[in-house]
């Protein structure tokens, strides 16, 4: 379906080609002046200068066309050349009905892709930490927006599998004399190693028994590497362990993955990789590394070789992802190249995506792309910390926000209506919006504050807000349909004729198709926020003002149910898109 802007610019434009002026002069902006009209077109005065004419005579001469086309109610012109206009209700009006009968709420669909989504990056018998929650929480949401774009969307955790945590393992339950264990076991046991690879002295030297304990894990790490059945199998129990507790971790946040891949399914591709580029000339040895450089003359500041083996022969983070790109294009030839993490990651992807386009892994017009996300701060501006000052766990926090929310429902409830059970399912349904919207209504890349009080509030610009919007209209609607049935209904004239609060709300929802895809286009999820922000407000306002079920006529309260219907149905789109649902009541 085209989008609203787009079909206003058609009539305008054409009405400037009427007048004898060049049709580009036509495009229709929404008002920078809401006070003074709904769209205008500013086209006049450029035009003025190419004809060498005053703009208001030409505003008026394209104007004068204008008055009569019934997309308008009205057409004015103001000094020096403006055109202000104001879409005719009627017009409107058959825009939203033809939106409203579409499956995909008039959003354009794209000439389908197939794109990797890659924003897990987990590390396996690590607890998920902070630093994942934002990955997923803005990858899901990514993933779902091109989804709803029409795009065949592929998400891969893309675990941290393969590294020295895995050494630190095996040589710890070696120590320990133990074979079994359980997650829990994991979650100490990996701490602990950690910490005594680390131990120092008092001047802040690693303790010799530090040293001596992180060689041994560096050497079982390589073991493992190079296939030791004995590591292999200690290295296979810790992963169905950590994998069935991320997914349950994952699964509570409504986050899910195609793909369960890690660093440690593509490390049989690197030998062979590595010895194409050396042979094409891709890399060559320096200091007995292997690099690959990457300066581009348009660089203005000095970008280092890419590394992709190191003097002791071992593999770096940039060569897996290398490989990772040589088993995606045989396994999946996607499109296109998403990825997630932290921005301090920035120079790593930006210097593997040059080595990739070098050698050729991907085709140029291919695009790789790297979002790099802010940190999420505590109230004092600095990396959010617990209570106690330890790095907070992903439940821990998580349920720090159910319980924010669950007092709120409990405070506000009426235990006829919500019970005790309910309360608490409600509470994990709006605790994950308000978590999910608190960091998605912020540009990704800028740091922000994570406040349990300001993201639980049930007014202002949060997840709950938008939630109990949705309820709100539910209830409403279900009133309704009780009492009169449920029937197509989707007259829109009488409503936005009836109220100015009508007509603003439909033209808000009017312009969804135009925000989904500048929002996709940009990779950007805040602009969803702002959206339903803007549409919440526009229903909560008509809310106010509007007697709905009380309205005595019959055909303007269908009109007015039509118009709540598509409300709700957009804003379930939208948090959909964002990755959270709504509650029936809360
Ligand atoms: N495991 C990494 C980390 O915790 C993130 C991986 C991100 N994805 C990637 N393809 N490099 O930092």
């Amino acid at each position: 379906m085209k989008k609203l802007i787009d079909e206003l610019s058609d009539i305008c434009q054409k009405a400037f080609t009427e007048a004898g002026y060049e049709a580009g002069f036509g495009r229709v902006n929404v008002s920078s002046r809401p006070d003074l009209c709904e769209y205008q077109v500013n086209g006049a005065l450029p035009c003025a200068k190419k004809e060498h004419k005053k703009p208001i005579d030409i505003a008026n001469e394209v104007a004068e066309i204008l008055k009569g086309a019934k997309a308008f109610s009205k057409v004015e012109t103001c000094m020096p050349g403006f055109i202000n206009l104001d879409i005719d209700p009627a017009f409107l009006a058959d825009y939203l009905s033809e939106m409203s009968r579409d499956e995909n709420l008039g959003i354009i669909p794209d000439e389908k892709k197939r794109i990797i989504v890659d924003y897990g990056g987990a590390n396996v018998a690590k607890p998920l930490h902070l630093g994942h929650l934002r990955s997923a929480v803005i990858g899901e949401a990514i993933k779902r927006m091109g989804t709803a774009m029409g795009n065949e969307m592929i998400g891969d955790v893309h675990l941290g599998d393969w590294g020295l945590q895995m050494g630190l393992i095996i040589e710890e339950l070696k120590d320990r004399g133990q074979t079994e264990f359980t997650m829990s076991d994991l979650e100490e046991i990996y701490p602990a190693a950690s910490a005594k690879s680390k131990a120092t002295d008092e001047n802040g030297n690693p303790t010799p028994a530090a040293q001596a304990f992180k060689e041994r894990a560096l050497e079982a790490t390589k073991k493992l590497q190079a296939g030791d059945p004995e590591c292999t199998e200690i290295w296979k129990k810790v992963m169905e362990l950590s994998k069935a507790d991320l997914k349950k971790n994952y699964d509570h946040l409504d986050v899910h993955f195609e793909l369960w891949k890690g660093e440690s399914d593509v490390q049989k591709y690197i030998p062979d990789m590595l010895s194409d580029f050396e042979k094409r000339g891709i890399a060559h040895e320096d200091q007995g590394a292997l690099v690959v450089d990457i300066r581009e003359d348009t660089d203005k500041k000095d970008i280092p070789p890419c590394i992709i083996r190191k003097s002791d022969g071992a593999a770096l983070y940039a060569t897996t992802d290398l490989a990772t790109i040589l088993e995606r294009e045989k396994l999946f030839a996607p499109d296109d190249y998403i990825y997630l993490t932290d921005k301090r990651q920035e120079l790593h992807f930006q210097s593997f995506f040059r080595v990739a386009r070098k050698a050729g892994l991907v085709r140029p017009e291919q695009s790789l792309t790297h979002i790099g996300f802010g940190t999420m701060n505590g109230k004092d501006g600095k990396p959010f910390k617990t209570r106690s000052g330890g790095v907070m766990r992903l439940e821990m926090l998580i349920k720090d926000i159910e319980d924010a929310v669950y007092e709120k429902i409990r405070a506000n409830r009426d235990e006829s209506e919500i019970s005790e059970v309910e309360a608490r399912e409600i509470a994990e349904t709006v605790g994950l919006a308000a978590l999910k919207y608190g960091d998605l209504s912020n540009q990704a890349a800028k740091d922000y504050i994570f406040d349990i009080d300001r993201f639980t509030s049930f007014e202002g610009n949060t997840g709950p807000y938008i939630l109990y919007t949705i309820v709100r209209i539910g209830s409403i609607l279900r009133s309704y349909y009780a009492a009169e049935g449920e029937k197509p209904e989707e007259t829109f004239k009488p409503a936005l004729e009836a109220s100015v609060d009508a007509l603003n709300l439909g033209l808000s929802l009017s312009r969804f198709n135009e925000m989904a895809a500048s929002a996709w286009k940009e990779l950007a999820p805040h602009k969803i926020c702002q959206f339903i922000y803007e549409v919440s407000n526009c229903f909560n306002t008509f809310y106010h003002n509007c007697m709905i079920l009380k309205e005595e006529d019959s055909e303007l309260r269908a009109s007015y149910i039509a118009l709540l219907k598509l409300t709700k149905d957009v804003l379930s789109k939208c948090i959909w898109m964002l990755g959270f649902a709504a509650p029936e009541k809360m």
